[in-house]
């Protein structure tokens, strides 16, 4: 049972459940892109690995899950990159996490589209003001990208494996799957928003718990042939919200999400071939 819903714009929050079978149809995504996508990790005891292969079931398996201790990508191969680490102390392992985007800064600036790191946090998974600034120091800021393509995660503790004596196990796989699919939402409104030339249409959607209802709302600045739909983050159409001829102005849609699975997910506002994509959660 979905308690709530909400639209947001920008950065990512915690999405719990699976995706639905639709939005975790890769194949239609690779028909509808050429692009290469890498997932790039170090792990030393399996829960970075896990998210990793997690956050590409997100982005519907479009990318190449690589082991950086395994083989270095070769950044002239991929069109975009997923990184992450662990965390060690002062610092993120693999070693060679760090150095692959030292070393390739400038080429890989516009190719991440997320960042990644696995903790400990001695077992607890509330999200510290000491992890986020970890985070930043450690892998945002090295990388010169926004802090809102970052993500912690909460990894576990196996004493068979690290040696510690502290035993724990936080790993949410959902957790991966939803930053994956949020990263492929981005990714794909971005593309379907007119090469960001402003359109002057506004598109906008209410954050106001309305039961199962949200809404969105949108203006006009002329008479248009207007198409509002919901699309999955590989761009499936799922809903058709308003399909008419309207008057410029301002109109408000309500959309039930109620049947679909939590998870990110497009609207899309189409007025004679100007478009505005922007990026929906539905919570649990
Ligand atoms: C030697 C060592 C040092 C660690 N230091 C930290 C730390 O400073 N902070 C933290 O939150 N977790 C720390 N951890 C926990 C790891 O980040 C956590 O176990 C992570 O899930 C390991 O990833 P992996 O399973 O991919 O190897 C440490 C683990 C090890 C083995």
């Amino acid at each position: 049972m979905y308690r709530r819903q909400f639209c947001k714009l920008g950065a990512a929050v915690a999405g719990t459940l699976a995706i639905s079978k639709a939005v975790m149809a890769g194949g239609l995504f690779k028909k509808t892109s050429g692009n290469k996508w890498a997932v790039v990790f170090g792990s030393e005891c399996g829960s970075t690995k896990e998210y990793a292969n997690a956050i590409n079931e997100g982005l519907g398996g479009i990318a190449e899950v690589i082991d950086i201790e395994k083989s270095t990508p070769d950044v002239n191969d991929y069109d975009f990159f997923v990184i992450g680490g662990w965390r060690n102390g002062s610092s993120v392992k693999p070693n060679n996490i760090t150095a692959f985007i030292s070393s390739n800064k400038d080429m890989l600036k516009d190719k991440i589209k997320g960042l990644f790191l696995v903790v400990g946090n001695n077992g607890s998974t509330t999200l510290s003001d000491d992890i986020t600034s970890f985070l930043k120091q450690n892998l945002i800021t090295p990388a010169g990208v926004n802090d809102d393509i970052g993500k912690v995660f909460f990894g576990r503790s196996e004493p068979a494996c690290n040696g510690f004596p502290m035993a724990y196990d936080n790993v949410d796989p959902e957790e991966g799957r939803m930053f994956g699919q949020k990263i492929l939402a981005d990714y794909t409104s971005t593309r379907y928003s007119a090469s960001g030339a402003r359109t002057g249409l506004d598109l906008s959607c209410s954050s106001r718990m309305l039961g199962r209802n949200t809404i969105i709302k949108y203006s006009l600045p002329q008479a248009g042939n207007v198409l509002l739909t919901v699309c999955s983050v590989n761009g499936q159409r799922l809903a058709t919200l308003v399909s008419k001829h309207q008057n410029a102005g301002l109109y408000k849609v309500t959309w039930d999400g109620g049947n679909l699975a939590p998870g990110y997910y497009l609207y899309r506002l189409q007025v004679d071939g100007k478009i505005e994509t922007k990026t929906a959660q539905i919570m649990k």
